[in-house]
């Protein structure tokens, strides 16, 4: 049953084809249909052919490219009752996609495409050694009107500067040079652009200072500058980018501090200047980053200790990595307070002092990275913690932290870290019998290193263990 429906549907359609021909080739209905401007047709064709090669023959291909031969990657829009392009899109993103030739050109008739709003050029350039192509300086003025949109990515073969002619496309909403092989500085008169919401350049050759003319774009969303070779610190004017939600520049040789402007960006949810040479410390205006969810900032020599800021007010952070920073004290608390929390990398600092079993109740905790630091006392985290855990919980290379032997069955125990001395688990065998509590084994050493340890836990027991401690010292008076 349902096959000759299918056949029936086929043939109709065969039918309505047939028809639509006869329509479009028999009478002259085909110019009721709004016709596309001559001088815009040839204009098409001959910017694709630049592109794709001589071979293409846009007039015998798709004689109505606006209308019912539609050419992959265009479209087109009224005007005033006739058909113009509003989108090009050459390279392999579509099926039946323009793939570009290897000798390509951006021929002149490109710049007449005048209501053009979006281009774009994925993986067209190819060859950087043999076929390099630099985008030319002249006539993007004449797209100003209308280009909303640009972007070139994955194309190595594309060498050379950015225009500065790329200043004059004051509508530019989106401009992304993505993973080309451009180079040179980047040009001041970006900041030209006032209407960017998004600025990607990333993955490129660009080096030189990050200019202070991007602190003019108010209305960005989204800079993306990683993986270059900037240098230098940032401008300050960075912090009137207070619109901005993502700001990546990581992967460049960027230095000096962090400016305490950044603060400013009150809706950014993701930063991240990892693998740079940033320094001076943690700046505490990074606290008043009230949306983010990611902070990335390892593998920078800020230095400096993580006591300065009050982490529990980053209450949507999901991902904190400050690895390989140069970190010196303690872990703060509040840390464990960071609820949403996923991922939380120290790794590689030399963050002293003992870990506070709280981190072991973050609830979204996914990952733990502690590793290659100098901690020290007792492991208090659950066997069920490091049971969760597995390898994502890292502590190895910790050289004064152990884990309570007995605690713990050896399937469990935190890889790399060694159990503590025997006579702990003499003490906390006696006041296990007398107190019988499960939950209470995981601080009951507190009672064998007493003045050695000064962790807080929870109500009574902090309660009960000053009382111990005060006898003790009194005893210790009297004897
Ligand atoms: C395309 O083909 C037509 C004939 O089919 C020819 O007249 C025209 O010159 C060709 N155009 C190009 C650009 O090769
Ligand atoms: C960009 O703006 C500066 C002023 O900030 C101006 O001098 C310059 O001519 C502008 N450049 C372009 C290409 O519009
Ligand atoms: C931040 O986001 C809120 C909510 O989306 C928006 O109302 C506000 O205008 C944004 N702030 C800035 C400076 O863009
Ligand atoms: C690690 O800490 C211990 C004791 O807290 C100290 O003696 C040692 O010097 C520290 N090691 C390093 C490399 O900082």
């Amino acid at each position: 049953m349902m096959k000759t429906i299918n056949i029936n549907s086929h043939v109709i359609l065969v039918l309505c084809v047939v028809n639509l021909g006869v329509l479009c080739y028999g009478e002259a209905d085909y110019n009721d249909a709004a016709p596309m401007e001559e001088g815009e047709k040839t204009a098409l064709y001959s910017a694709i052919q630049g592109f794709v090669g001589n071979w293409w023959n846009g007039s015998d291909l798709y004689p109505d490219p606006c209308g019912w031969t539609p050419v992959q990657g265009v479209s087109c829009d009224l005007f005033d009752g006739l058909w113009y392009v509003t989108a090009l899109s050459i390279g392999p993103i579509l099926d039946n996609y323009l793939d570009c030739a290897p000798i390509v050109e951006f021929r002149p008739q490109l710049f007449e495409l005048k209501h053009l709003k979006s281009l774009t050029f994925s993986s067209c350039f190819l060859s950087p050694n043999k076929l390099p192509i630099t985008i030319p300086n002249k006539n993007w003025e004449k797209l100003a009107g209308n280009l909303e949109t640009l972007e070139f990515r994955s194309n190595p073969g594309l060498v050379g500067k950015v225009p500065s002619s790329f200043g004059s496309l004051i509508r530019l909403q989106s401009l992304v040079l993505l993973e080309n092989g451009l180079t040179g500085e980047l040009p001041r008169n970006v900041g030209n652009l006032t209407k960017l919401k998004r600025l990607v350049l990333a993955a490129n050759w660009f080096y030189g200072r990050i200019p202070d003319t991007l602190g003019g774009l108010n209305e960005l969303l989204i800079l993306d500058l990683s993986r270059n070779l900037l240098s230098g610190s940032l401008p300050l004017t960075l912090g009137g980018l207070n619109s901005l939600l993502k700001l990546d520049l990581s992967n460049n040789q960027l230095a000096g501090s962090l400016p305490t402007a950044m603060c400013h960006m009150k809706n950014l949810t993701l930063l991240d200047l990892r693998n740079n040479k940033f320094s001076g410390g943690l700046t505490k205006s990074l606290q008043e980053m009230y949306s983010l969810g990611e902070m990335a900032l390892s593998n920078n020599p800020i230095g400096g200790d993580l006591q300065g800021l009050e982490w529990n007010s980053l209450q949507n952070l999901v991902v904190l990595d400050l690895s390989n920073m140069g970190l010196t004290g303690e872990i703060p608390e509040s840390i464990a307070e960071l609820k949403r929390l996923r991922f939380l990398g120290l790794r590689g600092n030399r963050l002293t002092g003992n870990l506070s079993p709280k981190l072991a109740t973050l609830p979204c905790v996914s990952a733990l990275y502690l590793d290659g630091n100098n901690l020290t006392g007792e492991l208090k985290f659950s066997e069920r913690f490091y049971g969760k855990m597995g390898r994502r919980f890292r502590a190895w290379n910790n050289p004064h932290l152990c884990y309570p032997d007995g605690l713990v069955s050896t399937g469990h125990a935190p890889y790399g870290v060694k159990p503590c001395q025997q006579e702990v688990t003499l003490v906390e065998a006696n006041t296990n019998s007398k107190l019988g509590d499960g939950n209470f084994n995981q601080n009951s050493h507190l009672m064998a290193s007493l003045g050695l340890s000064s962790y807080v836990i929870g109500g009574f027991w902090r309660f009960y263990l000053v009382q111990v401690f005060m006898m003790a010292q009194l005893l210790n008076c009297f004897l």
